[in-house]
């Protein structure tokens, strides 16, 4: 394997931070010279294997900004502790790939990036929903090749998602923004299943629902559902918002496909072994109506044999927080958190972070998924 190449950013900064990928913005790169941190970056889009984080850890390194396609475990938390390192962020809000008891252990927090994803990632799984359910892949690449001779009664029918169900797995900040996208946008009903309750989500239908009743419209319905099995069975849509643990690992197998609708949609913008995907790719084999849109697949960058050549499934290759301003903030927020630590700032508490995407931000770290369990001081705002 040849090795990767690396450019220093800020080369007279007096700390050495490593970061695994190029990020875009400027503003990421400002908060760790304001840090006074000397920076180097990976320039290879290919993924680092643990050796190679290794290797550019070892001769002394105080941070790390790492993404979720490196396995940051016992080995590169106790590598960077070595190196006299203490700070670490994903740069992502998932952090599956994070063994954070093992960074725990070493004395090291662990950041993630929330609160700047949430809109981005919820507008691309509708976007899904509707590429899904009006199959507009498998009629682009109809027409790119050639083969529309004329339109036709019978051409490319999808479904109408217009005041039929949706259901929803996972009613966190995505999962709730993405339900409210489709009841409010489309007149949908909502089913979800969650272990919390989404009282404010609830709330937000219900209002909806009056709102329309006022104007002589039918309202729109919420229910939590006592199960996922409710969900699949009831919902035209079902689109799924957990995050990835052993709870979660397979959740959508053969036994529940067969419980959903043979014209429903599946929708997966959360992690990819979620689902069994070869379970899916064999149900979708057997129900031609039965659709799905997925942006993460189980052992990314591969796919399960048979997925590319369905037509009913639309695939995009894990890019649902894939704007500008939401990746410009992810970076800012990983540099945000690793620059803080090192500074011995205290930790940010409030939901919203987007003081931190400003010129001027708080002197916190904006998330650290550890902070409890290493006693770090809380953010005090005067
Ligand atoms: C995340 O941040 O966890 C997302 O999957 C990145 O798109």
């Amino acid at each position: 394997m040849a090795p990767k190449k690396w450019e220093t950013l800020n080369p007279s900064g007096s700390k050495r931070v490593i970061v695994t990928k190029q990020l875009p913005g400027e503003r990421w790169l400002e908060r760790l010279t304001q840090a006074d941190c000397k920076v180097e970056v990976c320039t290879s889009p290919d993924v680092l294997s643990t050796e190679e984080i290794n290797t550019a850890m070892a001769g002394g390194c105080d941070g790390a900004i790492g993404q979720l396609t490196e396995s940051w475990e016992e080995e590169l938390f106790a590598a960077l502790k070595d190196a006299g390192g203490n700070a670490y962020s994903n740069c992502a809000v998932g952090y599956n790939n994070v063994d954070v008891d093992a960074a725990t252990r070493h004395g090291i927090p662990v950041g993630n990036t929330p609160g700047v994803l949430t809109e981005t990632t919820a507008e691309m799984a509708v976007a899904l929903t509707f590429a899904a359910a009006r199959r507009t892949g498998e009629s682009e690449r109809f027409l790119r090749a050639g083969l529309y001779k004329g339109w036709l009664p019978t051409l490319f029918l999808g479904e109408l998602l217009w005041r039929k169900t949706v259901g929803i797995i996972g009613a966190g900040r995505i999962g709730a923004t993405y339900a409210q996208m489709m009841v409010a946008g489309h007149k949908m009903n909502l089913i979800y299943y969650d272990i919390h309750q989404n009282k404010k989500l609830e709330d937000f239908i219900a209002d909806y629902g009056k709102f329309l009743s006022s104007r002589g419209e039918p309202p729109v319905s919420c229910r939590r559902a006592s199960n996922i099995e409710e969900v699949l069975r009831e919902s035209d849509c079902v689109s799924l918002h957990t995050i990835l643990d052993p709870t979660t690992h397979h959740l959508i197998n053969a036994q529940r496909l067969a419980l959903m609708k043979e014209n429903a949609l599946l929708i997966n913008t959360s992690r990819g072994p979620v689902v069994d995907e070869a379970a899916l790719v064999a149900h979708c084999q057997r129900h031609p109506d039965f659709r799905v849109g997925l942006d993460v697949f189980e052992d990314e960058p591969d796919l399960k044999p048979g997925l590319v050549e369905l037509d009913n499934a639309v695939i995009v290759p894990h890019i649902a927080s894939a704007t500008r301003w939401t990746r410009e903030g992810m970076a800012t927020l990983a540099a945000s958190n690793v620059a803080a630590i090192l500074m011995g700032y205290p930790v940010w508490q409030e939901p919203d972070i987007t003081p931190f995407l400003e010129a001027d931000p708080p002197k916190a770290a904006p998330s650290i998924l550890n902070a409890a369990d290493l006693n770090l001081p809380v953010y005090e705002s005067c």
